[in-house]
């Protein structure tokens, strides 16, 4: 890890490499605080901000960011968003998603500074028509457990916790492998492939650039000096997984090949059927307007339209 002195303010942000870390990146304002970015490689999205090397496997290697780098805010997004994975290796998903942040919370309480989570609508079972911000998680996997502890372990330390539903959004610029659940739909279809999709799964998608004002805000506690506990960021419709395809295929212009699927014929690690996520508190204390979702899924297909064409939206 090499690092400078580090005199003026700044906040830390890991796990910019995927899709949350491109919408953030294209949705970010100008005079935003100096940011810092902190990973195994640095995201293209990000090439005009500081990076740092860093593997977070490695212990202690966030209580030592931060003893350097004094930000006066973490956002920490690094993770294995994936539940297969979780399931594979649920040594590495607790390291990332619960040792990471006890480290981070501990060494950031001494410099005074704002710890935010970012976690997920999987902590819950998906038996509940919605989930308000003080729903009590229920998690059915080892990705959705892991990222419970997470957030017991940042609320303790009086972090902030923001969990994010599916995310929308091009794929990721170097990182073709990395895109929103909407382009991997499309991207599947133009393949050929053809996927069974559940009909029966119902999600709250957002665009990940919509993200950026709201976590933008929670970022400088001057603009935000009140926020704390958990909040949720959401689409303001729910959208089953099959219609999600349907509609994506539709707005990139291809014919669309996925099979309805019921979530009862799954043989996998046990999904959640019903992520709804309520964003009063965000509505309120942080002036969040959860989007609509046809807006946000028509962004997301001209952004993916633009990248085919060399230009960024
Ligand atoms: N994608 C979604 O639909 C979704 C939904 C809800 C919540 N979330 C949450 O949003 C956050 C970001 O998700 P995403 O889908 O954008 O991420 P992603 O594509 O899965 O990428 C994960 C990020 O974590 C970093 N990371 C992984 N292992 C690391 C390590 N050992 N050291 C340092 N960095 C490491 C990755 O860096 P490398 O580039 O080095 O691999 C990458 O930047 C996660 O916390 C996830 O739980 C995502």
């Amino acid at each position: 890890m090499e690092l400078s002195a580090q005199p003026e303010p700044c906040v830390l942000l890991t796990g910019m490499g995927g899709v949350l870390g491109a919408g953030l990146a294209r949705g970010r304002r100008a005079d935003g605080p100096r940011v810092i970015v902190a990973g195994r490689f640095r995201p293209l999205a990000w090439q005009d901000a500081q990076f740092v090397e860093v593997d977070l496997r490695v212990p202690g290697s966030m209580r030592r960011l931060i003893e350097q780098l004094q930000p006066q805010a973490v956002l920490h997004a690094a993770a294995v968003a994936h539940i297969d994975r979780c399931e594979q290796d649920p040594e590495l998903a607790y390291r990332l998603h619960a040792g990471v942040i006890e480290e981070g919370v501990a060494a950031l309480a001494v410099i005074g500074g704002r710890w935010i989570t970012i976690s997920t609508d999987q902590v819950f079972d998906g038996q509940a028509d919605r989930y308000a911000e003080q729903a009590q998680p229920n998690p059915i996997h080892t990705y959705g457990r892991s990222k419970a502890e997470g957030e017991e372990v940042s609320l303790a330390g009086g972090g902030i916790v923001m969990r994010l539903p599916l995310l929308l959004g091009p794929a990721v610029l170097g990182r073709p492998d990395r895109m929103g659940a909407d382009q991997i739909l499309v991207t599947a279809a133009r393949r050929g492939d053809v996927w069974e999709l559940f009909e029966d799964e119902w999600r709250v998608p957002v665009n990940a650039s919509d993200l950026a004002a709201p976590l933008g805000a929670l970022l400088d506690p001057v603009r935000s000096p009140q926020a704390e506990g958990v909040y949720h960021l959401a689409s303001a419709d729910a959208i089953d997984r099959y219609t999600l395809g349907e509609r994506a295929c539709l707005l990139a212009d291809i014919p669309f090949p996925h099979q309805r699927a019921r979530l009862a014929d799954w043989s996998g690690p046990p999904r959640p059927p019903r992520l709804v996520l309520s964003c009063e508190r965000a509505r309120r204390e942080l002036g969040y307007l959860a989007p609509d979702l046809r807006q946000s899924l028509a962004q997301s297909a001209a952004a993916a339209l633009a990248q085919v064409y060399g230009q960024e939206i």
